[in-house]
């Protein structure tokens, strides 16, 4: 059919001449384009060509002329058209405009005058399926019109034109009073069922078309099983077996194990290889389009968002489903689909599941069609489902679907590490590709580094600790410093403050006067120390030296670090003249491995002997001694800065900043950043390397990589070269790493066996019973070598005997379990750190205005601080209790840590080697 535009229907009519007409279309071309439309008879009526009587007549008899041709109307007497014409109302329309919302109220019908129209439908993921296109004399709306439901699609303008609105009312007249009208609508509508129909059968076409593409554009990433050690050998013959039939396949093991690139190899040699290969996540399905976004924990919700993501749901199946959602066994059929973790899928949708994979069909949610689908199912778990279908955990019928023999393990990556040298190798070349970098290898330090490592986040960690070493260097090889093993996913949870949102404190990180200002007042601090430890007074009380550093200095920096982590460090003199001195004058060599591997065992004899030395010496009584010990800390400190980069004391050897890092674990103070950022968002890696303005992380730390306070200095560096403001200080419930950690550190046995062994050894060294035998003994250094190593030994096999004890039944090993054991003991060794080091503060810090005072013959003994033995014994109590307690609130909490899997067996628990230890505290205080 055609149909005039106006204009020309204008011209025929003899109202307005063509030059008119023509320059008012001129106009309307320059004003769409500027974004304003107009209609032409507007224009012309402005133009003073036409006026508006007129046009509205011609209107009048263009619509009349119109009807008369469509179909539709054209059996209708003259003068219903001319009813209809003349409550009808002719509107124009510009480019893009919406005329009909889906799911909206129907109010109107329309007939297309001139341009073109298009209906189409948005799919839930936001696309738009184009069910037709229509031009002049096609007419649409009038479903909704008809089924009093709402509009079934969207309608808007593809080419500007006019439409010719008819009302609901005038319409429900025509169809009840002229049956011609209402045969007429029902040929439209049957044509138009099978056009929409098919239509929307080349929708879902295009939709599994798209998913093909998906698996095409996945399987670029060519999935690779790396590795001759016999337990993959096995896995590889077995992935051969299953892949001959179509049957459905478990595939076990630990988190990050390439279970899926198992399910991909499995796929890529079946018959299947052509079809759709789909994988989800049942662990963290959500509702698409209609979710908020945020993680549900919700079982309810997320057993629906389960359901309508496998079997998908009608239209309105539920009151937040306004669309129909294709389930991935639909979506997937004829291919394969991997569920991940199917051990977290609701028990209902575990029966559902069963009876597909019996069946071969299901219903989508809210519908009665039966969907045939032969899709086959890949499923995926990290736990043992022998086990959970015993504690009725999982479905026994499902259970039993999987056959043995349909069954792979994927071994961890400790398990096989002969293999690691292989795989590196492959990731190294495959992310040097990838990063347009030529990187033929990794050096023997950093292969060690790899091989001493246990991978407990396995092939996933391996890859990530990889990727990340190739986008850091700027050599050809990579080197240990380049291998920052972590943990690969950050482990978040639990309510923390951004303490980077208060103003003062943001500033404080980003000025370049923190926390230079502060190292040169503690620098200052110690040359005074030292000085007057060798050329002032070398009684005790009459040399401020032994105040400050006893009284003072000592007890506040343990205070600190139980407060806010290690601060101190950021503003020790020793690490800042490290830096100075490596970055200017330094020989910048790489670390050697053996400090790398073995700087904690270095640093933990270093702080035996310090207290092994503090004793001997009468420290704390010896300005000389006292000044000798602090050179003795400077001096390794300077000369390994001239010799290596950054702080390689501060990070490896310095057995203070050990000391601190252990204690701080207990801080309510970290410094994390968000992985998530790092991860994505960053190029970088400034944090780590340094930028034009600010130095790197001085104790070769990455942010990212950081998941305890141990090595941390809070120096801010991170803070300040990462443009994305990933790095942030949180305040966190105190000690929270004590209870969220993914494995236990191997450092913490050490530290726990030297420090409350040297506990033991300060505490009863300070008794006269002590002094009274041991004293007298000679050589005295022999006799408090052995003690201290005795008490260390001792406090080691304590531990060891109790962590087996208390996690006998945690799936683990030995050594494991002692390292476990000690995260317990951790707040009640700082309280018993503290409870020492507030007698030293009351004792010699409550002197020190005397001593000053003695400095310059002023007898200040009225400045005098001091607190009875009972009162000082009330408080160290005190403290101890505090710390018993929170070692209760520790085991309680790591009971529910979710990320270390062993702990799930954990069953009885016993907490006799805490109030053993807090007994004993008691007594030597
Ligand atoms: P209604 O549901 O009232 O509003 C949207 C209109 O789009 C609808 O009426 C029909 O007139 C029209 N429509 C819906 N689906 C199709 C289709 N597949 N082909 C052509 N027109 C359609």
């Amino acid at each position: 059919m055609s149909c005039k535009k106006i204009g020309e229907y204008l011209i025929d009519k003899g109202v307005c001449d063509a030059q008119d007409v023509n320059t008012a279309i001129d106009l309307q071309l320059t004003l769409t384009e500027k974004g304003t439309y107009k209609p032409i008879g507007q224009i012309l009526i402005e133009k003073n060509n036409l006026n508006a009587k007129n046009l509205k007549l011609n209107l009048l008899s263009q619509v009349k002329d119109m009807l008369n041709s469509v179909d539709l109307f054209s059996s209708l007497p003259l003068e219903v058209i001319s009813k209809i014409a003349s409550t009808a109302e002719c509107i124009a329309f510009p480019k893009d405009e919406i005329i009909i919302h889906e799911g909206d109220q129907g109010d109107s019908f329309y007939q297309v005058v001139s341009g073109l129209i298009r209906i189409f439908h948005v799919s839930e993921d936001g696309v738009q399926i184009t069910l037709n296109t229509l031009g002049p004399g096609e007419s649409f709306g009038e479903m909704a019109l008809l089924t009093g439901e709402p509009r079934s699609a969207s309608v808007d303008i593809q080419e500007a034109g006019s439409l010719l609105r008819i009302s609901k009312h005038a319409f429900d007249q025509l169809v009840s009073e002229i049956p011609g009208f209402s045969l007429m609508l029902s040929k439209i509508l049957s044509d138009r069922l099978r056009t929409g129909t098919s239509n929307l059968l080349e929708a879902s076409a295009t939709q599994k078309a798209y998913q093909r593409f998906i698996s095409q554009q996945d399987s670029r990433f060519e999935a690779k099983l790396n590795g001759t050690c016999k337990s993959i050998r096995q896995l590889k013959d077995k992935i051969n077996q299953v892949a001959k039939n179509d049957e459905i396949v478990l595939i076990l093991g630990e988190p990050g194990t390439e279970k899926g690139d198992v399910a991909r190899l499995i796929h890529s040699i079946s018959k299947k290889k052509n079809e759709p290969f789909l994988s989800v996540d049942i662990k963290s399905v959500n509702m698409g389009r209609s979710d908020d976004g945020h993680k549900h924990h919700d079982p309810i919700r997320l057993e629906l968002a389960q359901e309508c993501s496998l079997f998908g749901h009608v239209k309105d199946a539920f009151s937040f489903a306004p669309e129909r959602r294709l389930g991935l066994f639909q979506v997937g059929d004829g291919g394969v689909i991997v569920i991940e973790n199917i051990e977290h899928l609701a028990a209902n949708i575990q029966t559902r599941l069963a009876d597909f994979i019996e069946k071969g069909h299901f219903q989508a949610l809210g519908s009665q069609n039966t969907i045939h689908s032969t899709i086959r199912i890949i499923a995926t778990s990290c736990v043992d489902l022998a086990e959970h279908v015993q504690n009725n955990k999982f479905n026994q019928h499902l259970f039993n679907l999987f056959k043995e023999n349909q069954t792979l393990i994927v071994p961890p990556l400790r398990k096989r590490k002969k293999d690691l040298g292989l795989i590196v190798k492959y990731l190294v070349k495959l992310y040097s590709t990838q990063a347009g970098k030529s990187i033929p290898d990794i050096d023997d330090d950093a292969y060690k580094d790899i091989m001493s490592y246990d991978w407990p986040g396995n092939t996933d960690e391996l890859k990530a600790v990889i990727q990340r070493a190739v986008n850091l260097t700027s050599s050809n090889i990579l080197i240990s410093e380049d291998i920052l093993i972590g943990i690969s996913s950050q482990i978040t949870g639990g309510i923390k403050f951004n303490l980077m949102k208060l103003e003062h404190i943001r500033r404080l990180f980003l000025s370049r006067f923190f926390p230079n200002t502060i190292q040169f007042i503690t620098a200052s601090f110690f040359a005074l120390i030292i000085y007057l430890g060798f050329f002032g007074s070398q009684e005790s009380g009459n040399n401020i030296s032994l105040d400050l550093t006893w009284g003072i200095w000592e007890p506040l920096t343990i205070l600190l670090c139980i407060l806010a982590a290690r601060i101190w460090c950021s503003a020790c003199p020793v690490g800042a003249l490290s830096s100075h001195i490596s970055h200017n004058y330094g020989l910048k060599q790489k670390i050697p491995s053996f400090i790398r591997s073995h700087g904690d065992y270095f640093a933990a004899a270093g702080l035996g002997l310090i207290f092994l030395s503090e004793a001997f010496f009468n420290m704390t009584a010896s300005p000389r001694a006292t000044a000798v010990l602090i050179l003795s800390i400077f001096a390794p400190a300077i000369i390994l800065a001239f010799i290596y980069r950054r702080r390689i004391w501060c990070r490896f050897l310095c057995p203070l900043g050990k000391l601190l890092g252990f204690l701080s674990r207990c801080s309510p103070l970290e410094l994390r950043a968000n992985y998530n950022i790092c991860n994505n968002d960053c190029t970088d890696h400034a944090c780590y390397i340094g930028s034009d303005r600010h130095p790197g992380c001085p104790v070769f730390e990455a942010p990212f990589v950081l998941y305890n306070n141990q090595e941390c200095i809070l120096c801010g560096n991170c803070i300040k070269n990462c443009s994305h403001q990933s790095p942030v200080l949180s305040i966190r419930a105190p000690g929270q790493e004590l209870w969220t950690f993914r494995k236990p550190d191997s450092i913490m046995i050490l530290m726990a066996s030297l420090i409350i062994g040297s506990q033991f050894f300060r505490g009863l060294e300070k008794t006269d019973y002590f002094h009274s035998y041991m004293g007298k003994l000679d050589p005295q250094w022999m006799i408090y070598s052995i003690f201290i190593t005795l008490t260390c030994l001792l406090t080691f096999l304590l531990i060891k005997t109790a962590g087996n004890m208390i996690f006998k039944s945690v799936k683990t090993t030995s050594r494991e379990k002692s390292n476990l054991m000690v995260y317990l003991l951790v707040p009640l060794i700082a309280s018993f750190e503290l409870g020492f080091q507030f007698e030293r503060l009351v004792s010699l810090g409550g002197r020190s205005l005397v001593t000053l005072g003695n400095h310059f013959s002023f007898d200040w003994s009225f400045l005098m601080f001091s607190m009875g033995p009972g009162m000082i014994k009330f408080h160290q109590i005190a403290f101890v209790l505090t710390g018993l307690l929170y070692s209760r609130v520790v085991l309680v909490k790591l009971l529910n840590n979710q990320h270390y899997l062993p702990i799930k067996y954990l069953s009885r628990l016993e907490h006799w080697p805490v109030i053993l230890l807090a007994v004993s505290y008691i007594l030597i205080f």
